[in-house]
């Protein structure tokens, strides 16, 4: 049996300081927002997974369905030895790049959730047994040491996550990127792209109230973890696409007047009636913002594919 090493590059208690600054910070500002982080306990991970399969949510299909149609390409060209995969999760998607690379030497997931890399860590040796697994417990939006494992190495960033980070915050992100890669290295980058105002609201609304019980749970997280009270039923969930910035925007938005009160911060938050607390931002791209962005940090678009229906590209990027 080939290695399973993991580090944990957080401290234990990392998540709840980081919890405890983001929402002291975030709901004492106008407007109010909490970073999207925090939708993801155990039961927001498991709505996120009924997300992806709604018939409103695209994009994890779309960008399956790049996956399978250029895992080879994807492999050949990038030819490596070490896949880091950054936000890695279950590892699901990754198995066509992993089944695509049988000369690979190590993958390299990356994941604030310890159980999350054990789970995908156990599955994957079952069926190869020959890779070396070094999983690291880390954010990946904060500075990332690699075990010293065998180039060229390709960095996955799939999910269209990306579009969580703010304008800077992605080129701060990219540039730490460029950091871990040699001349030669590659990025792999999942993006959803632009498209028709209505379809992408549906993607974010959907009839069967999922992505609203999403969105809420972040409520019921603050609510666990510092004590505050949060009633879910006092917000609407709202999607709207903001046609300038070209993002999706989601929001908690205060149904009446009310306070909030979260004793573990010592504080009492005021909500107006129909003031908003953004919870989301989800950057849609082209290929020529992405061209540019990667440009930006060293990294030269060198492919671009979409899916059938044009909804979402993964981008090939070199370090040059
Ligand atoms: C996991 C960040 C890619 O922005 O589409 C899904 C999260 N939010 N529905 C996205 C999400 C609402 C998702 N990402």
């Amino acid at each position: 049996m080939s290695p399973f090493l993991l580090t944990r590059t957080l401290p234990v208690d990392a998540t709840d300081a980081a919890l405890r600054a983001d929402v002291l910070h975030g709901l004492t500002r106008h407007p109010k927002t909490l970073p999207p982080k925090w939708f993801y306990d155990a039961h927001g991970s498991e709505l996120f997974e009924e997300i992806t399969r709604l018939p409103e949510y695209y994009p994890t299909r779309a960008e399956r369905e790049i996956l399978v149609a250029r895992a080879p390409e994807i492999a050949a060209a990038s030819g490596a030895k070490t896949l880091i995969e950054l936000g890695s999760g279950s590892s699901e998607k990754t198995r066509h790049l992993l089944d695509a690379l049988p000369g690979l030497h190590s993958y390299v997931p990356v994941d604030v959730s310890e159980s999350a890399l054990r789970g995908a860590a156990d599955a994957l040796l079952v069926e190869r047994p020959d890779l070396s697994v070094h999983a690291l417990i880390a954010d990946f939006t904060g500075e990332l040491v690699l075990p010293d494992t065998p180039g060229p190495r390709l960095v996955a960033f799939l999910g269209g996550t990306i579009g969580n980070l703010l304008p800077d915050e992605r080129a701060v992100f990219l540039k730490s990127v460029r950091s871990l890669l040699s001349p030669g290295d590659a990025l792999l980058l999942g993006t959803d792209l632009v498209k028709d105002e209505k379809v992408l609201v549906a993607a974010y609304d959907d009839a069967a109230g999922v992505t609203a019980a999403f969105n809420k749970n972040v409520l019921t997280v603050v609510d666990r973890e510092l004590g505050a009270d949060f009633d879910p039923a006092d917000f609407d969930h709202v999607a709207l696409w903001d046609r300038r910035q070209e993002w999706i925007e989601m929001r908690l938005q205060a149904r009446r007047a009310l306070t909030v009160k979260i004793p573990g911060l010592d504080l009492v938050v005021p909500f107006e009636a129909g003031e908003g607390l953004r919870t989301e931002v989800s950057a849609k791209f082209r290929k020529e913002g992405i061209r540019g962005e990667l440009a930006a940090a060293g990294l030269r678009l060198s492919q671009w594919w979409t899916d059938s229906a044009d909804r979402f590209a993964l981008s090939l990027a070199t370090a040059v």
